[in-house]
């Protein structure tokens, strides 16, 4: 599946640009909340996206705040399927996670590239999805860290000898050009920004790297 962050979007048109990229094949809307604290940038809250009125679904949140367990009301109140929140912003994990799942939503982790598998470990009973950071988080546009897809294969292993149902997802620097390599990682669902917002033919794009990322797993979730 592809998952069209909407931080690459032209914010002054951002409703019409959901609309476009849904219409245009994304599979999903991903919500990029920056804190200005966790990451050195700061994005939009959930004011901004209720501003839109209705706007396509599904939609996932990924929260790149110091203080997540802050805002999960608000965004399962927003219609977003699945919350994201990092592990290194997560002080007691295990509870965020429940919180999530206890408000109706899938729960899900993200790992910045410096941050190591086995983190996982002691939550993976409580997981929805992986969100695996190719880049620092921060900014869209940044080019893909290839050394971190040797921990997508451990994480692929991870919930495939544990048989668990958690969804491998990758986020950064995901373009026509990287996305095979990380489908041959493991990752079955794919974060774009830059990769579409900046091409000229969102269409042709999105058609591209799913054809790409096809060619090496069969199923994309
Ligand atoms: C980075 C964000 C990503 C980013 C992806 O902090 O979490 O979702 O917007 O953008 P591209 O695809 O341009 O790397
Ligand atoms: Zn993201």
């Amino acid at each position: 599946m592809i998952s069209a962050s909407i931080l690459s979007a032209d914010f002054s048109r951002l409703k019409e640009e959901i609309l476009n990229v849904i219409g245009a094949g994304a599979d999903r809307i991903h919500l990029d909340v920056m804190d200005g604290h966790f990451v050195p940038n700061l994005t939009f809250g959930p004011p901004v996206i209720r501003s839109l009125g209705e706007i396509p679904r599904p939609m996932d949140a990924h929260l790149m705040v110091s203080n997540p367990e802050a805002y999960l009301g608000a965004f399962a109140e927003l219609g977003c399927d699945v919350i994201t929140v990092h592990v290194e912003a997560a002080g007691h994990l295990h509870k965020l996670l429940t919180e999530i799942r206890d408000l109706g939503c899938k729960a899900g982790v993200s790992l910045n590239p410096a941050t190591p598998a086995v983190q996982l470990e002691p939550v993976l009973p409580f997981l929805d999805e992986i969100l695996v950071m190719t880049v620092n988080p921060g900014f869209g546009g940044q080019a893909m860290i290839p050394e971190v897809l040797d921990k997508m294969r451990k994480i692929r292993r991870m919930i495939d000898d544990g048989g668990y149902e958690i969804v491998l997802e990758v986020d950064g620097g995901i373009k026509v050009e990287t996305i095979a390599s990380a489908a041959e990682a493991g990752a079955t669902r794919f974060v774009v920004g830059s990769g579409i917002f900046e091409s000229s033919d969102y269409k042709a794009t999105i058609a591209a790297l799913k054809e790409k990322a096809l060619l090496t797993r069969a199923t994309l979730v």
